[in-house]
């Protein structure tokens, strides 16, 4: 499988282009299929470009409704929260829809998966877009290596046996990260070029394990590790990288 991969020299750089691609993906979306559905992530990586999407308005309208690959268990309020990244951010304009942290953390993995099963039905899971982010550790979403939620094949959300940074968490699983249309992974800083490495040689933690997602880096993320993306004539930035591994023609 060719993974593409986009390095950009600034933080800023990289936020505009994932804002932008967020942005394609909802105005087609909403055209083809009259509402965009879109699952976003918390951490600091997407900070910049949930402002930038929160200027621009574009997920504003009830074209789009923007749901979540993950939440901590907590209340809305919360600093932790994802909700809160994403109201304080984008905004709610009534088209978020949250996984409640405040209940209990199975209760609200039923109450997620059910929501998503009315809007997708019997189908696939389909989003429009994913936009994901990576731990140090290699997780995504709340997935974390060695879980027993990484194995999960038939739920589509899942609330994580164990509290990860003191706190439960609730996840989209698998089989729902690799059925989106689109998966979008960012990831900056010199902490995250390994697990980025073990990405682009074909690892199997969380991460690697999101088969089509297209990686949005900082040269900090690409620059370690094996094989960095081939920028022998460095393109411009929103020219991609075809990368393929072994492990992932697999
Ligand atoms: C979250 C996540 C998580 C995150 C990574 C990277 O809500 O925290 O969904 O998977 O994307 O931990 O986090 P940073 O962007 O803060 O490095």
């Amino acid at each position: 499988m060719t993974r593409p991969v986009e390095v950009f020299a600034t933080a800023e750089d990289l936020a505009a282009r994932a804002a932008s691609i967020v942005e394609e993906s909802v105005e087609r979306a909403s055209e083809e299929r009259r509402v965009a559905r879109i699952a976003l992530s918390g951490g600091s990586t997407p900070r910049r470009a949930y402002e930038l999407l929160g200027a621009s308005g574009t997920l504003a309208g009830d074209r789009v409704e923007i749901f979540f690959a993950d939440e901590r268990c907590v209340p809305p309020s919360d600093h932790a929260s994802n909700y809160r990244l994403v109201a304080e951010t984008i905004g709610d304009h009534g088209n978020v829809r949250r996984i409640r942290g405040e209940i209990a953390p199975d209760d609200a993995a039923d109450e997620y998966e059910a929501l998503l099963r009315d809007r997708f039905g019997a189908g696939e899971p389909a989003f429009d877009l994913i936009l994901l982010g990576i731990g140090a550790d290699g997780h995504t979403a709340s997935l974390f290596p060695g879980e027993l939620e990484l194995d999960e094949r038939r739920r589509w959300v899942v609330a994580t046996k164990r509290p990860h940074a003191w706190v439960r968490r609730v996840t989209l699983t698998l089989p729902v990260l690799n059925a989106a249309r689109q998966a979008l992974t960012l990831a900056t800083g010199a902490e995250k070029a390994k697990a980025v490495a073990g990405i682009l040689a074909g690892g199997t933690g969380p991460a690697a394990r999101v088969l089509g997602a297209r990686l949005l880096l900082d040269e900090a993320a690409a620059g370690a590790g094996t094989p960095p993306p081939k920028r022998s004539a460095r393109p411009p930035s929103d020219e991609l990288l075809d990368l393929s591994t072994e492990s992932d023609a697999e």
